[in-house]
């Protein structure tokens, strides 16, 4: 990979680890590893330089973003999405484009879902395409940077 290679950061939020098992009716049979794999591929395909990252806690998502070592982030911020201020706050802060991505269609789901703290400060938001979702925010990131 070249040094000039643009860095996105892809951040899995809490459970996203448990894909492939976890209600499958709603987010698939594919693993996050499979799905990892296909985000590498189409980022090299693009000339992206991406490194992905599951986490559970709040914190450790806030302190990621902050290390900033990226030049664009895509984040799932599963249930953190609906909830969390730190998260919104970690990424208006270091002023990076950011695409926020969901596998389901979150508007179609309980009420309590349709609300995101994160879409404010993203470029966009991108939700029900199942793992097709991520590689969509890589092309968006793609063009954007
Ligand atoms: C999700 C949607 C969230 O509402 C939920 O809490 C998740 C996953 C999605 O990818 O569809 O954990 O972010």
């Amino acid at each position: 990979m070249k040094s000039d290679t643009p860095k996105v950061l892809v951040i899995h939020g809490p459970n996203l680890n448990l894909l492939g098992k976890r209600e499958t009716d709603i987010y698939g049979c594919r693993s996050l590893d499979e799905i990892n794999k296909d985000i590498i591929s189409l980022a090299s395909e693009l000339g992206l330089n991406v490194s992905t990252k599951q986490l559970n806690g709040e914190g450790d998502i806030v302190e990621l973003i902050q290390q900033g070592d990226y030049e664009a982030l895509i984040i799932n911020p599963a249930a953190y999405t609906h909830t969390s201020i730190a998260i919104r706050d970690a990424i208006a802060a270091i002023g990076k484009p950011a695409v926020e991505v969901h596998l389901s269609n979150i508007y179609r789901r309980e009420e309590f879902r349709r609300k995101s703290f994160i879409t404010e400060v993203s470029a966009g938001q991108i939700c029900g395409f199942g793992p097709d979702s991520y590689l969509l925010a890589l092309r968006a990131i793609k063009s954007i940077l």
